[in-house]
């Protein structure tokens, strides 16, 4: 592995403080360019000299294998190039009379339906007069495409792509992303824009969690009552998931459908409630939680049931792959079952997770029969569970370390959760192949696929989902994709910001969104000083929100811990002006102006916003975090004044200031301030016997 990291040279972090316009990152004035906005990192890439200027000449040619998937890919190039330019490119194909200025070459056409077998891996060269790329399939292309639109810049003279030779292949062949689409409902669209995203960030699998007990969301041809009352009307037809599975394929990312049997599953039972453990009726269910109406696992009916559904599915989605669910079984409607205590009784089972076993095993003979692979989340391992199953961890590396022992293949989700709203850092942090996965044996550890995060949609609608996947969805798939030394986060958190702004491109709404709902929340007030308060607010983490109120389908998301993004971006920056000015590094004179000028805002902002949030029924809990903010900054400046005077902060303010710092587990408004620990940071320095000099 060779990944040029020594010589990359950090933009100084200042530059970005006050700027948002880093889309196409400026260069660096050597002639050898030295960084890159590379996300993914690819596995080997060596920067040599000279600039592959993108014109309005920009000429395309394919050769080798070329197919209709492969003319689309490079149309879109050309589409994205055009947009994130403003060049108009001439129209697709090679003139007779010129050289094409970017060679692709594909030498095979891949797989019909794509596997985890894919080969990804790809090859570009790129010198000042040519940019050429070789990939053994159109998958490889794909990738290929988005590491150059990646590399592309600006400076002086226009835009271009440096000299570079990169040679790139996947870490982990599975690399997900589970979209739930049960909790709320997410239109096509949505979908779509996403799988754009994944591709942009090399991501291969769309988990599609498609049915739970707030509602079934594909039209099933063989029970209908299924979607027609199961859904409240939001589903996919089945036209619009070919429609998906060919869009992913397009950008080679496998579908993987989710039907969660055999809990989760309320919204079957409305109109089929024959299928369940304890008689109906049944209504979709519209709060969250651990729900206990469950399949019954004792009637063959049930297997009647789950063979037609599943044989119809199985056709619907054409992956290998298949995945059940299995989570989350409360087993009480099992327990005050008469007949179901006494099949188990009679079968010997000790337990409901015996039983669980029973049924996963009739199901999987059925998907078996269909031509598919299980996949169930990590409560359906069970020695009697058949090794061809793929256990997926959500509950930690501990299960998937477990299974990998007893010979299943696993992907791990534990960690990944991004409706947790925790930052990118964490999950970047988190490796398939760390935890207790090290004990494993070469031959176990070869089982763990890969990763998957997942966006659980409790929370989230189709305002404000994108907002909760990107970018921190990129920060995993760099985890996924990238050789595991990676380990910078600095790095990692700077080119962040440059994928946060190039994937709006794709026509994701994680910026734009996040702006209108602020502007939505002060009403025909201005929106700047809520904006000023937004950018250093974060959700609460993990399942709090939850705690702090009680959430079901209907409750609106459109307060203003909704609106704001998971990690605050800007609290992040003033920690670094921050940790600056207390290891005095050579440019903490000027942090300390930027330290306070931001101080300042947020301490004068208060009275500004006073009005906002007054007029507001949306805005009024937020006065009271408001008000803390206002001390925050104001104990802020005054521990900057002390560290700039050499004195030592009076025991009794420090004290009292501290108070500051403790925020509610479960705050009413369920917002964090994200720049306590930076002014605790400055409080703790300036109360220190021994004063940072000037
Ligand atoms: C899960 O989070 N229950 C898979």
């Amino acid at each position: 592995m060779k990944v040029t990291r020594g010589c990359f040279i950090i933009v100084p972090f200042l530059i970005l403080l006050f700027s948002d316009c880093i889309a196409l990152c400026a260069p660096s004035s050597r002639g050898i360019e030295s960084e890159h906005n590379l996300m993914p990192v690819p596995k080997e890439i060596f920067f040599s000299k000279g600039k592959f200027r993108v014109t309005h000449e920009f000429q395309i040619d394919l050769i080798g294998h070329t197919e209709p998937r492969l003319e689309r890919a490079l149309f879109r190039l050309r589409q994205r190039l055009n947009s994130e330019t403003g060049i108009p490119l001439k129209a697709h194909g090679v003139d007779e009379s010129s050289k094409a200025d970017f060679i692709v070459h594909c030498t095979s056409p891949g797989e019909t339906v794509q596997s985890i077998r894919a080969d990804e891996s790809y090859t570009l060269q790129v010198t000042s007069t040519q940019a050429q790329f070789k990939a053994r399939t159109p998958i490889g292309v794909l990738r290929g495409v988005e590491t150059f639109l990646q590399l592309l810049v600006f400076d002086s003279e226009g835009f271009y792509v440096p000299a570079v030779r990169i040679i790139d292949e996947p870490r982990f062949v599975w690399r997900g992303l589970l979209i739930d689409v049960c909790r709320h409902w997410l239109p096509v669209e949505v979908i779509k824009r996403n799988l754009d995203g994944m591709a942009a960030v090399k991501m291969n699998v769309l988990h599609w969690h498609l049915s739970e007990d707030q509602g079934f969301r594909v039209e099933c041809k063989a029970f209908p009552k299924l979607h027609q009352l199961g859904s409240d009307g939001q589903f996919y037809t089945q036209d619009q998931v070919r429609d998906v599975v060919e869009y992913a394929r397009d950008r080679g990312i496998r579908v993987v459908p989710e039907f969660d049997m055999p809990a989760h599953t309320t919204s079957w039972f409305v109109g089929y409630p024959e299928l369940a453990s304890a008689p109906g009726p049944y209504d979709i269910a519209r709060h969250w939680g651990i729900h206990d109406p469950c399949m019954d696992p004792t009637k063959e009916e049930t297997y009647e049931f789950l063979d037609a559904f599943l044989g119809e599915m199985a056709d619907l989605f054409p992956d290998i792959h298949f995945h059940i669910g299995g989570d989350e079984v409360s087993g009480k409607h099992w327990n005050v079952n008469p007949q179901i205590v006494t099949f188990k009784r009679n079968k010997g089972m000790k337990d409901n997770h015996d039983l669980q076993a029973y049924f996963n095993q009739r199901v999987q003979k059925i998907l078996h029969k269909y031509g598919k692979t299980m996949i169930g989340w990590d409560e359906t391992f069970h020695s009697d569970l058949p090794k061809s199953v793929v256990v997926q961890s959500w509950r930690g590396p501990d299960y998937l370390a477990e299974s990998a022992r007893s010979g299943h293949k696993g992907i791990l989700a534990h960690g990944y959760y991004l409706d947790l709203c925790f930052p990118a850092e964490k999950h970047y942090k988190v490796d398939p192949l760390s935890g207790s996965v090290p004990s494993l044996t070469s031959a176990q550890k070869e089982l763990i696929l890969g990763g998957e995060a997942c966006m659980w949609a409790e929370l989230v609608n189709e305002e404000t989902v994108d907002s909760r996947i990107w970018p921190r969805l990129a920060a995993i798939a760099e985890r996924l994709w990238s050789p595991s030394g990676l380990k910078d986060i600095e790095d990692m958190y700077r080119r962040l910001a440059v994928i946060d702004r190039k994937l709006e491109w794709l026509g994701l709404t994680h910026r734009v969104n996040s702006e209108k709902m602020l502007v939505r929340l002060a009403g025909n007030a201005s929106v700047s000083h809520l904006k000023v308060l937004a950018e250093i607010v974060e959700p609460v983490k993990s399942y709090n929100r939850h705690r702090s109120r009680k959430y079901t389908q209907m409750t609106p998301l459109n307060r203003l811990v909704d609106a704001v993004r998971p990690e605050s971006k800007r609290a992040r920056q003033f920690s670094l002006v921050v940790d600056d000015i207390l290891t005095e590094s050579p440019g903490s004179e000027r942090s300390k102006e930027i330290c306070r000028a931001w101080l300042v805002k947020w301490c004068d902002n208060q009275d500004r916003l006073r009005t906002v949030l007054n007029s507001s029924f949306l805005l009024q809990e937020i006065m009271p975090l408001s008000e803390i903010i206002r001390s925050l900054a104001e104990a802020g400046l005054a521990a900057l004044e002390y560290l700039e005077r050499g004195e030592s902060a009076p025991k009794k303010w420090v004290d009292q200031v501290s108070n500051l710092f403790h925020q509610p587990k479960r705050p009413k408004h369920e917002l964090l301030i994200a720049i306590i620990p930076a002014i605790r940071g400055l409080v703790e320095a300036a109360s220190s016997k021994s004063p940072i000099s000037r």
